[in-house]
């Protein structure tokens, strides 16, 4: 069976005014279809370094891929440009971050967050993605979804719901 994801031997290093900081050197893993991998290790280690760094995730900081491969259904991401990359990011390969509370932008409401990769990727309409988003919230048990989703267009809409 071929793995989803490949990474062999990849290296990502930040090269600081203070020297290099070798954040990933030579990790090697396969994670196969169905399959979940956890990757445990102490606080900086490299486990976020790691995964932002192939995904083009990195780019503010003086982060260097040194070397390695990272093959994601045989395409070797680490030679893939910025338009390539953007096409596999957020759809192929999606990433929940690591701090909620600084991950998502606080002056854009849920839903605005939630149907981008939908819009971007998907080519759905706003509508179609809102349908989507709301079936995905209630999916993972977020109650009242409509409401959290627009808070005052929808308490209208939600006063008409058997709710
Ligand atoms: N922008 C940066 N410039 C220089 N060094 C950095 C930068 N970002 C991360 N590092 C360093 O890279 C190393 C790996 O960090 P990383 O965030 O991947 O650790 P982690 O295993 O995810 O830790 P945690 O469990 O706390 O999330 C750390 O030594 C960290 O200090
Ligand atoms: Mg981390």
């Amino acid at each position: 069976m071929t793995p989803v994801l490949s990474l062999k031997n990849y290296q990502a290093f930040f090269h600081t005014r203070r020297g290099v900081i070798k954040a990933v050197n030579g990790i090697s893993y396969d994670v196969f279809p169905g399959q979940t991998l956890a990757v445990v290790g102490e606080s900086g280690s490299g486990k976020s370094v790691s995964q932002l760094s192939y995904l083009g995730l990195l780019t503010g900081s003086p982060l260097q891929i040194m070397g390695g491969q990272v093959l994601f259904h045989g395409q070797d991401l680490v030679k893939m440009d910025e338009p390539q990359l953007r096409a596999i990011r957020g759809d192929k390969i999606a990433m929940i971050f690591q701090e909620p509370m600084t991950s998502l932008n606080p002056y854009l409401k849920i839903g605005t967050q939630l149907i981008e990769p939908l819009v971007i990727h998907r080519k759905k309409t706003k509508r179609e993605a809102w349908k989507l988003g709301i079936e995905a919230l209630e999916r993972v048990g977020i109650s009242r979804p409509l409401h959290r989703w627009k808070p005052i267009l929808m308490n209208s809409v939600e006063a008409c719901d058997s709710e």
